[in-house]
């Protein structure tokens, strides 16, 4: 169903946010935003993927509005993002959550989409961008390993941080091991940000996935102009 306002009525729900997500991979991050989505009411625009991926296939099986628009396909990364921008324009959604979205956006598409991108990445920033964060952190002996919420930029893990998670990396930690504890406060933190969006305020009670955690609470929020975030330590 295209709809043009922020505002939608769907199944007797009032919708208040649009969101979309874009994936490339098993989107288990996707399926904590979709629960949550569900439960808050923000309604889901797009699912878009730019490679054929289990969280496509799984988001598209249960009814979701989905795209894929697969890099392979087009000539160049412009080319690209104009047929991502294309989808875009008409799921018009407030907020696009990269979840596992494995490629850059151009400073240009980003400025298309009014700098309305956060992602979700698996290290403490500016700690560790890119690839690997888990074994680079372990082989530095790192004390502290996290996950960063952070708006979108043109360069890799750029952007300003939301917020931060972090957990005490123990010995016993492999690479494995310790991005599956993590991926477990991701499945919360993301979530966390969605409703602080949408409401402009969150309160997190940790204690779901009974780990030695810290909160890194900032007090320098982003320049968000549509909402403040306000995320709460209770834990
Ligand atoms: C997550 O660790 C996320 O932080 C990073 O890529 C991974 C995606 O996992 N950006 P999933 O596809 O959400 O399961």
């Amino acid at each position: 169903m295209p709809l043009s306002s922020s505002t939608a009525k769907l199944s007797g729900h009032s919708y208040s946010m649009r969101i979309a997500i874009l994936i490339s991979g098993r989107g288990s991050n996707m399926d904590a935003l979709l629960t949550a989505a569900e439960k808050a009411h923000v309604e889901i625009a797009l699912i878009a993927a730019n490679k054929p991926c289990s969280g496509l296939e799984r988001a598209a099986a249960a009814g979701y509005n989905t795209a894929l628009i697969n890099h392979i396909d087009y000539d160049s990364k412009q080319a690209h993002e104009a047929a991502l921008d294309a989808v875009l324009l008409q799921a018009a959604p407030d907020w696009i959550f990269l979840a596992g979205y494995m490629a850059l956006l151009s400073a240009a598409f980003i400025a298309r989409q009014n700098h309305k991108i956060i992602n979700i990445h698996p290290s403490l920033l500016p700690a560790y961008k890119g690839l690997n964060t888990h074994q680079r952190a372990i082989d530095d002996g790192a004390e502290f390993h996290g996950v960063s919420i952070h708006l979108v930029t043109a360069g890799m893990d750029e952007g300003d941080v939301i917020v931060q998670a972090g957990l005490k990396v123990r010995r016993a930690d492999t690479a494995e091991i310790l991005a599956e504890r993590l991926l477990a406060i991701e499945h919360l933190l993301y979530p966390a940000v969605l409703h602080a969006l949408h409401s402009g305020h969150v309160t997190l009670s940790f204690t779901p996935v009974g780990v030695d955690c810290l909160w890194h609470d900032l007090s320098d929020l982003p320049r968000i102009d549509q909402a403040d975030i306000c995320l709460i330590k209770t834990a």
